[in-house]
């Protein structure tokens, strides 16, 4: 599958390295595609390239925007038409909600997005539980949610092909959960010291 990468950092560049190592052409699309961050993320993925946001966002079927919650609707504006694309949003806020943003910034991208088929997922964890999100016996779980059905299980095998495994959290709208558990998540890991050797399990029965 052919996936563009809008931002070449801790998220981005986790992600690209592992779904290039499963066999997916990646494009990363960077501010600066000749800086440090863009060479360190295309060093560690086989096969990856870089180029411009509008590059990556045109090239990929699949567009994950991992950029600052303050930045996502600029970096939304600058990848041109996404429509009909996937666009996995990985985005978090923390504190004051960015400009523009009224609920959750996964909705915020899909009105900023007309036709985007929006899916909010990898934002509940941290960087290194996307590098490795296996805890001995028990996977990690990614939260997802979107409007698109099939948009949604696109991006839940995506998902589980790194080895999480997926929980539907249901319309985008619930997207907003999904954001205040990060928050928590971040809370946990460096305000309560627990590190970010942590990740969330949904219990059933
Ligand atoms: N770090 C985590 O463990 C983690 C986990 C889950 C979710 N998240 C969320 O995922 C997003 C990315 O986090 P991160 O830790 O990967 O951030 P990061 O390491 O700080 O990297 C951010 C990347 O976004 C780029 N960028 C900034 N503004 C941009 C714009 N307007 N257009 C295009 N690219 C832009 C930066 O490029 P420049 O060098 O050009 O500024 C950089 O490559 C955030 O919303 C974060 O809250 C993070």
């Amino acid at each position: 599958m052919d996936i563009g990468i809008i931002g070449v950092g801790r998220v981005g560049s986790a992600l690209g390295r592992r779904w290039a190592e499963n066999g997916h052409a990646i494009l990363f699309g960077a501010r600066d595609p000749h800086g440090e961050m863009a060479k360190a993320a295309l060093a560690q993925s086989p096969g990856a390239r870089v180029g411009s946001v509008r590059e990556a966002a045109a090239f990929g079927e699949v567009v994950l925007i991992a950029v600052p919650g303050i930045s996502v609707l600029d970096a939304v504006h600058a990848c041109g038409s996404l429509r009909g694309k996937i666009v996995v949003d990985a985005n978090n806020w923390f504190g004051e909600r960015p400009p523009g943003v009224t609920r959750s910034l996964a909705e915020a991208i899909a009105e900023a997005a007309p036709g985007a088929r929006v899916v909010k997922a990898f934002n509940i964890t941290g960087s290194g539980n996307m590098l490795d999100p296996c805890y001995g016996e028990q996977n990690a779980d990614m939260f997802i949610c979107g409007d698109d059905a099939a948009a949604k299980s696109v991006v839940g095998e995506l998902a589980s092909s790194i080895g999480f495994d997926v929980v539907d959290a249901g319309p985008l709208s619930a997207a907003i959960g999904l954001e205040h558990l990060a928050q928590l998540w971040v809370h946990l890991a460096y305000r309560q010291g627990m590190g970010p050797n942590i990740a969330w399990k949904l219990l059933r029965r």
